[in-house]
């Protein structure tokens, strides 16, 4: 089965379907039973039942196959948001007195999610390499949380050097696969027990959808549907899983897409007198990209370079000489934006993950790169001259 046809097709041949191109929506809270005994046994599986929105919906069900299907998976569930399927999964694998590892820079939100953690007894550590997983692991650690690329830094971890030595280690890795997208990259087949990602990015693609998803084997995913996805609420909506489902269709093409434009404009810069550095895996300077090339089918268009400066008003400056690029989080849309950590990241925090002052975050949308490396290069320009 490859990935062009689960996009497009996966699941979409059912009876019920009546051959529409587009699968209807089911845009009911409810489903009703012919008997109170029926209705009892769906309650006792409602993973798999359909019974009430807060726990399945069949349009939501379809993305769900999808997105199993693309990440080697025996299941996935999605949520209201990727914070959503982050902050059940892992409070579905940990309990009071446990210890996390969270490997290289992450999400801040799921760091701030671990912080939360700590009034329910669960303590974590963060550390930059494998080798420091060794001294930092506790007798009662219990899971690894990871993203590779890394975030903000696109640091390159090994998958199968890491997943072996979790499950050596007795612990259960959780790995954050937004930026590759299942597209380029396939966690769960190199050892990954679960795999999580916001639908917000590059699935969604339009920037018109909040949303997540967890995938993995159903022994780790079945509790979870049954209680986290249950309690928290965080269930996403039949209509997003429709623009996820519309997303996917076109996910293949556009992660392409991105890939050509994200290099040109990550070559443009790197050979730039204004950029110290740039940090995109898909570049041969960049220190992990023999090691992507290995675990990787292809690279996305988030990216980040270090302008040649300290100054906060400096970089401030140079994001509001861009025409093109709008400014604005997220990524993964459509449209070219850009962002700075030093504008939104307290200077304690960017210190800690290693993000220096300059560092300027690209997601390069499906505009022509002619287009945006003019922007750029004017905006460097401009910088210098002021
Ligand atoms: C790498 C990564 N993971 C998870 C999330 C959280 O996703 P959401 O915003 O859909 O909750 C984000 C959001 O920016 C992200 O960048």
């Amino acid at each position: 089965m490859d990935d062009e046809w689960i996009c497009g097709r996966l699941g979409e041949d059912e009876p019920w379907m009546l051959g529409a191109v587009n699968p209807p929506i089911f845009e009911n809270s409810l489903f009703t039973f012919p008997n109170a005994a029926e209705l009892g046994e769906a309650i006792r599986n409602e993973d798999e039942r359909y019974v009430y929105w807060r726990g399945t919906n069949p349009t939501v069900d379809l993305a769900q196959r999808k997105l199993a299907a693309l990440e080697r998976a025996e299941r996935a569930k999605c949520f209201a948001s990727g914070m959503g399927a982050i902050s059940a999964t892992i409070s579905s694998l940990v309990s009071a007195g446990d210890h996390v590892l969270v490997l290289g820079a992450v999400y801040g939100p799921t760091t701030q999610f671990l912080r939360y953690l700590e009034k329910f007894g669960v303590t974590h550590t963060h550390v930059v390499d494998l080798d420091a997983c060794d001294s930092a692991i506790k007798d009662h650690t219990r899971l690894l949380y990871f993203e590779s690329p890394s975030y903000m830094r696109y640091e390159i971890f090994d998958i199968p050097a890491v997943t072996r030595w979790a499950a050596g280690h007795g612990l259960v890795t959780v790995m954050d696969n937004t930026w590759s997208t299942p597209i380029f990259q396939k966690p769960l087949t190199m050892g990954v027990d679960l795999v999580v990602h916001s639908l917000s990015k590059y699935a969604g693609g339009h920037s018109d959808l909040v949303g997540g998803v967890v995938a993995g084997p159903s022994r780790l995913i079945r509790p979870l549907a049954l209680t986290e996805y249950q309690l928290y609420g965080a269930a996403m909506s039949p209509h997003d899983a429709a623009k996820v489902i519309r997303g996917l269709r076109t996910l293949p093409v556009r992660m392409a897409a991105h890939q050509e434009r994200g290099l040109a404009v990550a070559a443009f810069l790197e050979g730039h007198p204004a950029v110290r550095r740039v940090n995109h895996p898909g570049l041969p300077s960049h220190p992990g990209h023999r090691l992507a090339l290995r675990q990787m089918s292809g690279f996305s268009s988030l990216f980040s370079f270090e302008l040649a400066t300290e100054e906060r008003d400096e970089v401030a400056a140079f994001l509001d000489e861009l025409r093109h690029f709008r400014v604005g989080v997220s990524w993964g849309g459509f449209e070219s934006l850009v962002n700075a950590p030093a504008l939104s990241t307290e200077e304690s925090v960017r210190a800690t993950m290693g993000i220096p002052a300059g560092l300027v975050r690209l997601s390069v949308g499906l505009e022509p790169a002619e287009t945006l490396i003019k922007d750029l290069g004017g905006a460097l320009e401009r910088m210098a001259k002021a």
